[in-house]
């Protein structure tokens, strides 16, 4: 499927279109995510999420850091190239800041979390991250740590019991709060998983 990765680890591909419209819903209410946010997301895949995100709220930037190249690259760019070509969704891509995706290793970025182009610091953070291993999983937990500007993240995951020890296992820090946990599916497959909302 388009969208997975020869390079990555955990799973490839995104969940639906209505999954992230619930989540983006989700972190406006709960952690402010709007117009003035940075928006990363770790893992960006072909940019799917980043697009709708830029369609649907227009953030000041969105941005993705992604290992493949090929989806960092040539597939991201026929997303970006059809969704501005799309008679609604192109004039609302073309009047945003357009997003874009950085081919690269996120547990290998320097916190704190800061967008490739412009510097600005990240505040919140989108990963489809199931499946990711634990050196993967406590990347992340390292960045969102280390990165004072956070007000929010969400990631996608296997249902967990108690996600936050989970989290806590895997570094993430003791000042997070969960806001929201929402059943999401992922596109073709139908596989299900939940978004963890948390706010900081
Ligand atoms: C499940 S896909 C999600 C893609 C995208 N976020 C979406 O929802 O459409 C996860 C992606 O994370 C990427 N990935 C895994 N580990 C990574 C790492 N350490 N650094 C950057 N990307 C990584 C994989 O290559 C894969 O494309």
């Amino acid at each position: 499927m388009v969208g997975d990765s020869a390079l990555g680890s955990g799973i490839g591909g995104s969940i639906t279109t209505e999954g992230v419209g619930k989540v983006v819903d989700s972190m406006t209410s709960h952690c402010k995510l709007g117009a003035d946010s940075v928006v990363c997301d770790l893992g960006a895949g072909i940019g799917r999420p980043l697009l709708q995100m830029a369609v649907s709220i227009a953030p000041r930037v969105t941005f993705g850091i992604e290992l493949d190249e090929l989806n960092a690259g040539v597939r991201y760019g026929g997303v970006l190239n059809s969704v501005l070509k799309h008679p609604i969704l192109g004039s609302r891509l073309a009047s945003a800041s357009l997003p874009y995706v950085q081919q690269g290793d996120f547990t290998l970025c320097k916190p704190p979390l800061a967008c490739f182009k412009s510097g600005l610091l990240v505040t919140h953070v989108y990963s489809f991250c199931a499946g990711m291993p634990q050196g993967t999983m406590g990347g992340i937990g390292n960045l969102i740590s280390m990165s004072p500007c956070i007000k929010g993240f969400a990631l996608v995951m296997h249902h967990s019991h108690n996600i936050l020890k989970t989290l806590h296992e895997f570094g993430f820090p003791n000042t997070i709060s969960l806001v929201d946990s929402i059943i999401v599916r992922q596109c073709g497959s139908g596989a299900q998983y939940r978004a963890y909302v948390f706010s900081r």
